[in-house]
């Protein structure tokens, strides 16, 4: 496992629990493991009667470049009990409020995780994209349901079929995140705003996010589902070993025979 330890930091204090993403010299990309620890913390805070809020903050200089390619590579997702679809399932089910702190790059999953939290703070170096076309494969998190959903059809279509980045203004715009600071700033002005959750009583936060999202629950469920099939089938087929091979090899894919 291309993992240490202390890949992913967690610290609970004041009934904020954060979850920290501390690989930068591999632009914090997940390996299963560490989905397997944020799987773990958030089965554990959800139970935990202290832990109120969960933050997700990455570095000042990136976020997340999205799944570990070699680590995926060698141990495909293959079932619903895999590490990264017990983190998916742990996030999009979360009943007490998540927020997130994002600056620099937040690839893939470090994009679509986002739709999952209920606060997104972005430093104004943020840049979001979701590449699956890109690799080969098609969206994951039910971001096919809930990007055009926050969008608009034309604009999730611009995210999702180029592939290419939007910045934190644009993000802003769309209803993505819902502050831009020097990026600096984000990670405490997060905190700042999960302590004031903290403060409020969790049932009513529970059960406010619940009535909030409990029209589309089943939805994104289903979809989550169905992409998470065609994702694992299509990580088999030429397109995605082109790409991900082109990646390690650090050269540009040639899709034009697919
Ligand atoms: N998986 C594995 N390793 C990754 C990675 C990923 N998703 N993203 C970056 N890395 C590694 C690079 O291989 C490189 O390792 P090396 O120093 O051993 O060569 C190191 O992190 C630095 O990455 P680099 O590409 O040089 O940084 P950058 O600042 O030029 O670009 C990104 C940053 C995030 C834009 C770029 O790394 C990127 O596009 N990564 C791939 C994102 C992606 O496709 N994710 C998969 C989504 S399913």
């Amino acid at each position: 496992m291309n993992s240490k330890d202390n890949d992913i930091l967690i610290h609970a204090e004041s009934g904020v629990m954060t979850i920290t993403f501390n690989r930068v010299e591999k632009k914090n990309s997940i390996s299963s493991a560490m989905y397997a620890t944020m799987a773990d913390a958030l089965v554990e805070a959800e139970k935990s009667s202290v832990v109120r809020v969960v933050v997700f903050q990455g570095h000042e200089a990136v976020f997340s470049a999205g799944n570990d390619i070699g680590d995926f590579l060698n141990g495909p997702p293959a079932t619903e009990e895999s590490p990264v679809y017990r983190f998916l399932h742990a996030i999009s089910t979360f009943p007490k409020p998540v927020l997130a702190s994002v600056c620099g790059p937040a690839v893939g999953i470090g994009t679509t995780m986002l739709f999952h939290c209920d606060l997104v703070y972005a430093g104004d170096n943020a840049a979001f994209s979701m590449p699956f076309v890109n690799l080969g494969l098609c969206p994951e998190a039910a971001s096919s349901l809930l990007v055009p959903q926050m969008m608009g059809y034309h604009r999730a279509a611009e995210a999702l079929l180029l592939g290419e980045p939007f910045m934190a203004e644009a993000a802003l715009e769309v209803g993505l995140v819902n502050r831009v600071l020097p990026p600096l700033e984000a990670n405490n002005y997060a905190q700042a705003i999960a302590k004031k959750l903290a403060a409020k009583p969790l049932s009513s936060l529970v059960e406010t996010k619940r009535l909030m999202k409990k029209g589309l629950a089943t939805t994104v469920r289903a979809q989550m589902s169905e992409e998470g099939t065609s994702f694992g089938r299509m990580l088999r087929e030429p397109a995605a070993k082109e790409a991900f091979g082109a990646f390690l090899e650090k050269r540009k894919p040639d899709f034009t025979q697919m």
